[in-house]
């Protein structure tokens, strides 16, 4: 298997978290060139903060993180500590990081990585707001043809959204830098709600990662049983979703997922369904099919995947 070559932007984030974890334990099967941060779940200085905790947790203190954006492009920021807790990072007890931050902005990083690699060859996985991947695009267009996909989290269609009744948060938060990244032509997976409600961490699912009996095996139980704190009451059900991981267990293993190549707009002018993502479902419109749209998981394969993956750290 050829190493792919991999940026993941994030805003940690316990489900960000997850999904920085997972990648690492999979150095077989990726490159992790960076961590770029943006504003999102928490502001910038705490996203940046919490990336380079879970890179120690990891073991991975090479690992180069990046702080980008700190704001939307035309929008103040909305952020969700009500979610994720005043740190981002509520739940477990891990020590505040040694590791430096890199002095080269996540956006300039972004577009030098990219031009400096063969065509085609770096994979952009945004697991929060998309206001860094459309700034790089924006100050460098002629990046867009050398990346060689997206791998998104975000969005929503019949699952309608989490953060108003019809905008799924990483989309909400910079619906401009979002209707940027899905016109851009660049070939894109989104993984949305529609999917991501699906991967529930039940009590069971918890339990396993707590039985890995590692330091990462008890983080992840409680960085994601401190999730379920919030999602129950508003979702029912068995356990928060766990949205983030599903962009690097999707590229692992895309047998696992079923998805649909559609028509994806984003809403950017009327406040009411602000950042809402219009899905052309039917293909009722001539638009062009620009995201392949995941809408199942074999949630099981999927908990069984990360479980074992983890167990490697
Ligand atoms: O809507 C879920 C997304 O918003 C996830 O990426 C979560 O980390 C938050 O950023
Ligand atoms: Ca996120």
């Amino acid at each position: 298997m050829t190493r792919r070559r991999i940026i993941i932007d994030t805003d940690p984030g316990q489900d960000d978290a997850v999904a920085i974890l997972l990648a690492l334990a999979c150095p077989e099967a990726f490159d992790v060139l960076g961590l770029t941060c943006v504003a999102g779940n928490v502001p910038l200085d705490l996203t940046t903060r919490n990336a380079r905790i879970i890179c120690e947790l990891a073991g991975r203190p090479d690992i180069r993180v990046f702080a980008g954006c700190d704001r939307p492009i035309d929008r103040d920021l909305v952020t969700a500590e009500h979610v994720h807790g005043h740190s981002g990072l509520d739940g477990p007890s891990l020590p505040e990081p040694e590791m430096p931050l890199q002095d080269q902005h996540a956006v300039d990083f972004i577009v030098e990585t990219v031009r400096a690699q063969p065509p085609g060859r770096v994979t952009l996985v945004p697991i929060g707001p998309l206001t860094n991947i459309a700034r790089a695009f924006n100050s460098a267009p002629d990046i867009i043809k050398k990346v060689k996909e997206i791998v998104l989290m975000g969005g929503a269609r019949s699952a309608l959204g989490n953060v108003t009744p019809v905008a799924e948060f990483n989309i909400h938060v910079d619906p401009r830098a979002a209707a940027c990244v899905v016109s851009s032509g660049v070939p894109l997976t989104m993984l949305p709600l529609d999917v991501t409600h699906k991967a529930l961490v039940t009590r069971a699912r918890n339990a396993a990662f707590r039985a890995i009996a590692t330091p990462v095996g008890c983080a992840v139980a409680e960085l994601t049983g401190f999730l379920e704190r919030y999602n129950p009451a508003r979702y029912g059900g068995d356990g928060a979703p766990l949205h983030d991981p599903c962009t690097i267990a999707w590229l692992l293993r895309p047998d696992l997922f079923t998805g649909r190549d559609v028509n994806v707009a984003i809403e950017v002018e009327s406040e009411l369904t602000m950042g809402m993502t219009v899905v052309d479902w039917w293909r009722v419109t001539q638009r062009p099919l620009n995201a392949h749209f995941i809408h199942d998981v074999d949630a099981q394969g999927l908990f069984d995947l990360v479980t074992e993956r983890l167990a490697r750290l």
